[in-house]
């Protein structure tokens, strides 16, 4: 049996067996949703594609240059290998699923769900929509994966039609282990099938209101900056609280790994973004920028992806 063909009788034996434990039949996504772009081939948008790739769905992975998809395709490459060893993956038909274009409106256009994991910046994001909401068929979702901004400002530019199918899936670093998928700005049917999605794709999903950070970021990013503070005010080391959180609270990594795995910069523009103009944020003394985390950002000290960030990383 092929494996696309294995995948469809596994599809249906699930079916079956929630319909004879008189689950509710869920929507089956794979009838409304056949081809998903990818937009950004970074750590999210590979991710991305990975995982809905792995579940079976067409991708096409948009970047500007050739350069960032080669780099994220080898990305894909590599987690589906470390998966493969533990999991029934067959890597040659996750990757043959998945096509990449520089053309942003070839990725769009035969496309039902969009899902752009582009730059958080808000103006960059609209632009790219609206001109994804001149080639993408109507029926086509728009999401974004934001991980600071409001889905309704993001949505400005698209057409009132659109506006009612644009919505935030906004996944997690690494998106290939992490299970949660966060819904926001989606209502009835909608929100039926994306969720119905989600799950397909082997993650779980949660539903909530269209709000700065939506749940896991509102309160991973003051907890983080509370590290942060806590270890500029000479409190305890970045060790001794990393040690701490794990070992004291459970949780898989301390904050300054975790702001590392993420990136400087990336917690930094949510901060800055919400302190300077979010609403019901702006202001807010937890997020006012710090001065040793533009230093960090100067130096390029990033986090893994520079090699540099609270701890030193060799390949
Ligand atoms: N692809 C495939 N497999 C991967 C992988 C990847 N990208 N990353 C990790 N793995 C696998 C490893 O191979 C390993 O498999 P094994 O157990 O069979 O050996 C397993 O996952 C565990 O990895 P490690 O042994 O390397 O390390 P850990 O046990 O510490 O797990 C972790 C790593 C899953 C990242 C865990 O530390 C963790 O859950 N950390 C917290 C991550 C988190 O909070 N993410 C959310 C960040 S916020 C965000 O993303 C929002 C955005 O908007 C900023």
């Amino acid at each position: 049996m092929s494996t696309n063909a294995k995948e469809t009788a596994l599809r249906r034996q699930k079916q079956l067996l929630s319909h004879l434990k008189g689950e509710s039949a869920e929507t089956d996504p794979k009838e409304q949703i056949k081809q998903v772009a990818v937009y950004g081939a970074g750590i999210m948008g590979g991710g991305i594609a990975q995982v809905v790739a792995q579940a079976g769905y067409k991708v096409t992975l948009w970047d500007i240059q050739q350069s960032d998809i080669d780099r994220g395709m080898q990305t894909i490459r590599n987690s589906l290998e470390r998966l493969s060893k533990k999991q029934e993956i067959d890597p040659t038909s996750v990757l043959r699923r998945i096509s990449t274009t520089t053309s942003q409106i070839q990725a769009a256009h035969a496309a039902d769900l969009v899902i752009e994991a582009i730059v958080e910046d808000l103006k960059t994001k609209q632009q790219l929509l609206e001109r994804l909401d001149k080639v993408a068929k109507p029926s086509c979702i728009f999401a974004t994966n934001t991980s600071s901004l409001l889905v309704r400002d993001i949505a400005k530019t698209v057409s009132g039609a659109r506006k009612a199918r644009t919505v935030a899936l906004h996944f997690f670093n690494p998106v290939a282990i992490m299970q949660l998928v966060e819904i926001a700005n989606a209502d009835g049917a909608l929100l039926d099938l994306l969720k119905a999605f989600v799950r397909d794709i082997g993650k779980v999903p949660v539903v909530c209101r269209d709000t700065p950070g939506f749940i896991v970021n509102r309160l991973l990013v003051p907890y983080n900056n509370e590290a942060r503070q806590m270890v500029e005010r000479g409190d305890a080391s970045i060790e001794d609280v990393d040690t701490a959180m794990r070992l004291g609270a459970g949780y898989p990594m301390g904050p300054f790994e975790l702001m590392d795995m993420t990136g400087i910069d990336v917690g930094y523009h949510i901060m800055k973004g919400w302190y300077e103009g979010a609403s019901g944020l702006q202001g807010d003394p937890r997020f006012k920028p710090s001065k040793e985390v533009e230093q960090m950002i100067k130096k390029n000290h990033l986090g893994h992806k520079t090699g540099r960030g609270y701890y030193t990383y060799t390949k």
